[in-house]
């Protein structure tokens, strides 16, 4: 049953076969998932209903049966034959992820309220002064006037421009709630123009539907109209939205639409949308439209120049094109930590793959141990934002003392340091349509043992998390799928496949490094993941049996479109008999000119080598003859600036 948002898509594996099916259809929709034990067909009367079982011999099948409020039988097959192929497939149909903003990869600062400028002065001020980076601070909607979106409470906040421009030039931005709820108030341009230009939902009756939401009664524009979205988008122009500037981005809330007054707190089934298509018809993807007209205003305001960051709590097919979501409402409870992973699984594997769960619960208040496992685990989501209630108690991450400060800034800290590997899981994510965070039986579509398992998740296919969601817990049990080996990432030391248990004290985050995989870090720790983008990089080289390993980096300037024309370096990493070599063989659709400007704006050093499961001794590293420093134990083996430069090509000789 959707809350917030619905994928009405599934996906079925056993050994050797995946399959998808999407059910294009925007109206309510409930889908029961029956397990049935055994070699048990479905029941009879359920089997009459069910548009697909697998009812074979297996020891399990499930079947489903989809029911929907309105509307035709649209139905697509993906064949796969692996989950990966199913994703392609899927999101080849629904569109793939848009490339994300840079800065929207790191860490967001969130609350309902930040009461005033000062305060949003003192929070950003305490971010540099306990060193911890984080990207965005939000405002929730007590900062407009009345609740009227694209204003400002005047009293509160007086130099909106100066605020952000305060954050601007620390290389941060700032994000501010939009619902699409209208007040009703002819002083009130945005729901006066609407209102005037017809673009208004309509009653059952054609008079514009009025409901009640957090301004009192208000308004909802009709995103089905084209009209609607474009004069939308309009009002995110500098011009219309008064006091915002480049720095500020949009948060599109409330958007199921949630009508407070209304039947099951949304609108009423039988509201009249353009073209008179009844609201039961199209109520799953209202929101998504909303979504994406908002994404199209951030592309209007600059001429095209700037990617919009877009966070809705609304989603549909397809909502991976316009932006970012996240989960909505839960609670500081160990219960909502432990779920936001499958949820997240289950969200990314429907083609939504940025998405992520408010860190630390939104309504009530985690105490110390859970707040740090939550920023443990959201440090390796997609979307990373601390979020919370009105009522609660304040809880910026300095707010709980040692040892929480350093555990917490150590969680931060540590996804800015995989920033390059997770851009460059996103832009796979634009080209292949497979998600970023991924479950287990993703990778290891044959091993039986990972179809079950929905606590632990793999980050792209170098890094396996099994984050810690349970209180007190000292030690958790982790699958290693066994045909891959593996490292723990915190020591580089080889650990046993299979089953087995990692002891957890509060400040281990269960991470471990496939072997053959070469992953791009950014070890120096800036205020902001942009101010990093030419940082120089540390490679982490984890050989397997072959003394092997491959992995790639994808760079662009992190905000525009020039990378639509080729404006991005892609190296290819491959470790193989001793030699790390570089290439930039995939970037054909640019020029020459324009690769030797790419890699001169956006090349960075290499700085440090860790070539990881190391056999034997290494008696030199040399790159063209001039050999590098480095230090060997314990089979890791740290080779001193290289001097290479990304995007060059270039070779280093391990012997
Ligand atoms: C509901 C949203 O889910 C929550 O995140 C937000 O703080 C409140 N609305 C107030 O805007």
């Amino acid at each position: 049953m959707a809350l917030y948002g619905s994928v009405p898509f599934l996906m079925a594996h056993k050994k050797g076969r995946s399959v998808g099916v999407l059910w294009v259809n925007a109206a309510e929709m409930w889908v029961d998932i029956e397990k049935l034990e055994g070699t048990n067909k479905p029941s009879l009367q359920m089997q009459d209903y069910i548009p697909f079982s697998t009812t074979s011999t297996q020891k399990t099948s499930t079947s489903t049966h989809w029911m929907s409020e309105s509307g035709t039988l649209d139905l697509l097959i993906f064949l796969g034959p692996t989950p990966a192929d199913v994703s392609a497939q899927m999101t080849s149909f629904t569109g793939r992820s848009a490339m994300p903003q840079h800065f929207a990869i790191g860490y967001h600062q969130s609350r309902w309220n930040y009461l005033d400028e000062q305060d949003v002065q003192d929070v950003d001020a305490g971010f540099d002064e306990h060193q911890i980076p984080y990207d965005v601070l939000w405002l929730d909607i007590e900062h407009t006037n009345g609740k009227r979106y694209f204003t400002w409470d005047k009293v509160k906040f007086p130099e909106p421009k100066v605020m952000q421009e305060e954050l601007g030039i620390k290389g941060r931005k700032m994000v501010t709630i939009i619902d699409p709820h209208l007040k009703q108030d002819d002083a009130y341009p945005v729901s006066k123009r609407a209102k005037d230009l017809g673009l208004l939902v309509k009653n059952k009756d054609g008079g514009d539907f009025d409901g009640w939401c957090w301004p009192g009664t208000s308004y909802w524009i009709d995103y089905l109209n084209p009209a609607g979205r474009e004069f939308w988008a309009e009002q995110f122009k500098y011009t219309n939205y008064e006091g915002s500037t480049k720095y500020l981005y949009t948060w599109n809330d409330m958007n199921e639409p949630s009508v407070f007054s209304g039947p099951e707190i949304t609108m009423p089934k039988d509201n009249l949308h353009f073209g008179g298509v009844e609201h039961r018809d199209v109520h799953n993807i209202y929101g998504a439209l909303q979504h994406r007209a908002t994404a199209e205003g951030h592309r209007l305001r600059s001429d095209n120049t700037d990617r919009p960051f877009v966070l809705s709590r609304a989603f549909f097919i397809g909502t991976q094109r316009y932006g970012a979501i996240w989960t909505g409402d839960n609670t500081a409870e160990w219960g909502h930590l432990e779920i936001s992973i499958p949820m997240l699984l289950t969200i990314g594997v429907s083609g939504v793959t940025f998405a992520g769960a408010d860190v630390g619960g939104f309504f009530g208040n985690p105490d110390a141990e859970l707040l740090t496992r939550w920023y443990q685990t959201a440090a390796f989501q997609p979307f990373f934002r601390g979020h919370a209630h009105i009522d609660t108690k304040r809880r910026e991450p300095w707010l709980f003392g040692e040892p929480y400060t350093s555990l917490i800034r150590e969680s931060i800290q540590r996804r800015y340091r995989i920033l390059p590997y997770l851009y460059t899981l996103f832009w796979e994510a634009s080209q292949t349509g497979v998600p970023i965070m991924r479950p287990l039986m993703m990778e290891f579509p044959n091993d039986e043992e990972t179809f079950g398992i929905d606590n632990a998740f793999m980050l792209g296919s170098g890094l396996l998390v099994h984050p810690v969601v349970k209180q007190g817990a000292s030690s958790v049990n982790v699958y290693l799928p066994p045909s891959a080996k593996w490292y723990d990432y915190d020591t580089y030391q080889p650990i046993k496949s299979g089953r087995t248990t990692v002891q957890t004290p509060l400040e281990k985050v269960p991470t471990f490094l496939k072997a053959g995989t070469i992953l791009p870090r950014r070890d120096r720790i800036r205020r902001a993941a942009n101010l990093g983008l030419r940082d120089p990089y540390t490679l982490i080289i984890a050989l397997d049996d072959f003394g092997t390993a491959r992995g790639s980096m994808y760079v662009d300037d992190g905000h525009s479109y020039e990378f639509e024309k080729g404006a991005y370096i892609i190296t290819d990493f491959v470790y193989e008999k001793g030699v790390l070599n570089a290439t930039s063989s995939r970037r054909v659709d640019a020029t020459p000119a324009l690769q030797k400007d790419v890699v001169e704006k956006l090349g960075a050093r290499v700085e440090r080598l860790v070539l990881v499961g190391v056999k034997g001794g290494v008696k030199s590293v040399t790159v063209g003859g001039r050999r590098l420093e480095f230090k060997s134990e314990k089979g890791v083996v740290v080779v001193k600036d290289p001097k290479v430069i990304v995007g060059e090509e270039w070779k280093i000789v391990v012997a």
